[in-house]
């Protein structure tokens, strides 16, 4: 196969990229990446010797380059966009650009190139949000409704993925995710922002009361999520991705993660909550599981300890990192 990979300098595209090269080392690989805050070089700089690999540094949002990379490749993997909802309260704009201007650009090109095969990376933010207390969970039949300038966005996207689907016949397929976690996720992110605190000696922050329950996925399952749907997923379809969590609070994750590096509750700070911060999410996963074999590798605990020796043992990739995303919040 040939793909093209959109936004690989970011968290997952570049989790993605590692696992595809080591599963698939035949297959070429082609990212395009504007490198926004969230794009880091040093993430991918294992691979960029890789005679497989190509990295173009241009905008989703730019039809002619679109153009001519799509011509190239037989699959789009679709990651590029504005991920940070907190950014998305403060520029809504940009999220607009990108995520919906951007995701159309490319489905045009892969619409006039002969209709190539096009997987959509979304999240389970589009659904808006969950009771606390209850068993509901989200599945591919929920119906949409974003809360957040982000998810609105993301919602946009979606809509024209299946838009694309049903008028053109382009043969697509949509992941919706929950949270991730994992090695190489920027800073400015809930855990890895609290393991990066807690090695540079400071106090966590936590939203409001941090009783807000988030389904968490590892990386690396996500990335063999994808891998299923590409090669067995239905044409047109949806699947819903999460992990291995039992509706953990942001709070208990926190005394997770202060307990296994060592620390108490006196590293934790309370600060002002965001406006429309979503109470709960949780998804339900079956109709991946039965249809595609596919479930996550390891239960939360375990690769939450994984992922705090990995920053730990990686201090150089987040370092500087870390200055740029301390900033971002002390300016919000
Ligand atoms: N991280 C999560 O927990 C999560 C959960 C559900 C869904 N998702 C979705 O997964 C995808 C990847 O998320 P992530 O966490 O890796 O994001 P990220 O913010 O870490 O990376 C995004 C990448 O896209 C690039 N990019 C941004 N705008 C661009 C543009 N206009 N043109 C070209 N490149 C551009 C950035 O430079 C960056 O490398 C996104 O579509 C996101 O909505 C993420």
């Amino acid at each position: 196969m040939k793909l093209l990979v959109t936004g690989g300098a970011g968290f997952i595209g570049s989790n993605f990229i590692r696992y595809w090269l080591e599963k698939y080392p035949s297959d070429q690989i082609i990212t395009l990446d504007s490198l926004t805050y969230a794009g880091h070089l040093s993430s991918l700089s294992d691979i960029e010797k890789n005679p497989n690999y190509a990295f173009v540094k241009g905008d989703i949002t730019d039809p002619v380059i679109v153009d001519e990379l799509v011509s190239q490749v037989d699959t789009i993997v679709h990651f590029a966009a504005e991920s940070h909802v907190d950014r998305s309260v403060k520029d809504p704009l940009v999220f607009v650009k990108t995520n919906i201007i951007g995701t159309q650009t490319l489905l045009e090109a892969a619409k006039k190139h002969g209709n190539k095969r096009f997987h959509h990376i979304s999240t389970d933010e589009v659904f808006g949000a969950l009771t606390l207390g209850t068993d509901a969970k989200f599945d591919e039949n929920t119906p949409y409704d974003p809360r957040s300038p982000y998810s609105a966005s993301k919602a946009g996207s979606d809509h024209l993925v299946r838009a694309y689907f049903h008028t053109f016949g382009l043969p697509i397929t949509i992941t919706n995710c929950s949270n991730n976690f994992g090695p190489y996720q920027d800073t400015e992110k809930f855990i890895p922002r609290m393991i990066t605190n807690l090695l540079q000696g400071e106090k966590v922050k936590i939203y409001g009361d941090g009783l807000y329950v988030r389904d968490w996925l590892y990386v690396l399952d996500h990335c063999s999520a994808i891998d299923a749907v590409l090669k067995k997923g239905k044409i047109g379809d949806t699947y819903t991705v999460g992990g291995l969590t039992k509706d953990y609070s942001n709070l208990d994750i926190t005394m997770m993660i202060l307990k296994m590096m060592g620390k108490d509750e006196s590293s934790i700070e309370y600060v002002t909550d965001r406006p429309g911060h979503d109470r709960r999410y949780a998804v339900n996963w079956s109709k991946i599981n039965k249809e595609l074999d596919w479930s996550p590798s390891a239960d939360f605990d375990f690769r939450l300890q994984e992922t705090i020796t990995w920053y730990n043992s990686n201090q150089s990739w987040w370092k500087d990192m870390k200055i740029t995303s301390e900033n971002f919040y002390k300016n919000k």
